[in-house]
Order: C-alpha cells, then structure tokens, then sequence
C-alpha cells in the first residue's frame, strides 16, 4: 500500500507539519496542583483534547494522533482505569457527530481484542462512520503499545512463512511495516509530549524513527492552539536529515 504524498500547507510563518502525534501528559499533575482528584485532570484533558482537534483543522494538519491510553495503563488503580474507560465512551459518544460534521476521520491503533464488546463496537462505529471523510484523520490510539504493535506484525509476518507464502529472506523493514496497526498512514513529523517528561513511552517507537520530537512544559489539560503553534515553530527550527544531508522541517 503507498503512502499519501506529503504537503506542508503554509499559516503565517509556519510550515504545517503533515503529521503531528502527541503524548498526552501530566492529567495527574494538574489536578494535583489544584487540589483536585485525578479524574478531573483527565476530565479537563478531553476539553483539550477537542481544542486541539480543532487548532489542527484550523490549522491544516492533515494526521493527528492521540496516545489516549497505553497497553500499561490498565496497571493504575481500578477507579481510574473505570474513569479514563469512561471519558473515552463520553467522548465518542458526544463528540462523534461533531467530528463527522467537521469532516474528520476517526481511526484507531492499539489492541482491540482486550477490550469490551462496548468499547470495541464504539471505536469501530466512529471509524465506520467516518470512513470518508478527508480533512484531518485523528488516530486514537487506546490500548496502544509500540512494542506489543511491533510484535503483532512479526506474528503476521511469522504466519505467512509458516504458511509457506513468503521466504524469510522477504522479510524487511517496509514489509514489518506493512503489517503495523496502521500501514497506510505516513509516519509522524513531529512528535510533542507534555508535562516536561523526555521520553516516548513506548509510543509509535518504529513510526517516529525520523520525527522530530519536540517536549513542552506545559501538563496536558493546560494544552491548546498556541501551544501546538509553539511546538510547529520549534519543529520548524529543525533540520532533517533522515540519515542523509540536512532538509529543513517541514520541506
Ligand atoms: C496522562 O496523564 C494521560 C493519560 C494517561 C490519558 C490521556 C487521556 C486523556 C487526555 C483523556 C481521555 C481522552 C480520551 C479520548 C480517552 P497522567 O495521568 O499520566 O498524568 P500524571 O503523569 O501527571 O500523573
């Protein structure tokens, strides 16, 4: 399957990266700080969540990927896992019409086997519903882990040697890749996480070999527009080489 060709549509002095992937951090800190339990935190990290959504139509973004809950979260305390598995079905339930409305396609990367019927069906009727549409593609990723996803593609890969329809010799990088949650989506440009952590957390660990990442200070609730212009401006700054002579970001 091939990728879609890159664009970098251009606002003010930006060059609009055409894939942008967050990590949504720091929930947690925020409510802290203000006294409030967790779930408000998380609570308020949905409002941002939909500000951003509609800062990357605004802005031209053509790909946008959330890392909304990770294969490790279901390690947290029952009550929490309850709450953010809650704000996920509130958030497709509420929020699916107007995501269609804006032409917004909805696919999701992670591990749907583990989840509830509930659940499952949902994510499937938001990407069902959406199927068509064209100006941004959000990729929700819940219950997501890059390694687990990089592993899933080897067992397919696994399975069609043992089925005898490919030699060991066919298997490389592009065809792993092909076999990842999402294969024809591009990889992402940029990669922001929240809340001062430096890390990826086992988020999209084979899709960011080449991305820029870029950390922000600010906890995710506190996320909106001109933090994601400050994140692209920063990304524009960046010289890409991809292993070979310098690019600039976003060319
Ligand atoms: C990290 O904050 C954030 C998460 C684990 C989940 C992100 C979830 C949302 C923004 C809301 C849910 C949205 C959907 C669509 C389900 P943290 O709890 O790790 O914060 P901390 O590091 O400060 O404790």
């Amino acid at each position: 399957m091939s990728k879609p060709e890159p664009t970098a549509p251009v606002t003010a002095d930006l060059l609009i990266p055409q894939h942008v992937a967050i990590i949504m951090d720091g929930n947690g800190r925020w409510a802290a700080a203000r006294g409030l339990p967790r779930g408000e935190g998380h609570r308020r990290g949905v409002e941002a969540l939909r500000k951003t959504v509609r800062a990357a139509i605004e802005l031209g973004i053509g790909y946008l990927t959330i890392f909304s809950f990770s294969s490790e979260n279901w390690s947290r305390p029952a009550a929490e896992v309850s709450d953010l598995l809650g704000l996920l079905r509130l958030f497709i339930r509420n929020d699916l019409k107007d995501l269609h409305r804006s032409q917004v396609r909805v696919r999701v990367i992670g591990e749907r086997d583990d989840l509830t019927p509930d659940v499952r069906s949902l994510l499937e009727e938001a990407e069902e519903m959406t199927r068509d549409n064209r100006k941004v593609t959000l990729v929700v990723a819940f219950n997501y882990g890059s390694r687990q996803e990089i592993a899933r593609a080897a067992r397919r890969v696994a399975q069609q040697v043992a089925a005898g329809e490919i030699t060991p010799e066919a298997i490389d990088a592009d065809l792993i890749g092909r076999h990842l949650d999402a294969p024809d989506l591009p990889d992402p440009d940029l990669v922001i996480r929240t809340s001062g952590e430096l890390r990826l957390s086992n988020f999209l660990l084979w899709q960011s070999a080449y991305s820029e990442l870029v950390f922000v200070p600010t906890y995710w609730p506190d996320f909106d527009r001109a933090t994601l212009e400050g994140a692209i401006a920063e990304y524009c700054r960046r010289e890409r080489r991809f292993g070979g002579l310098a690019v600039r970001a976003g060319s």
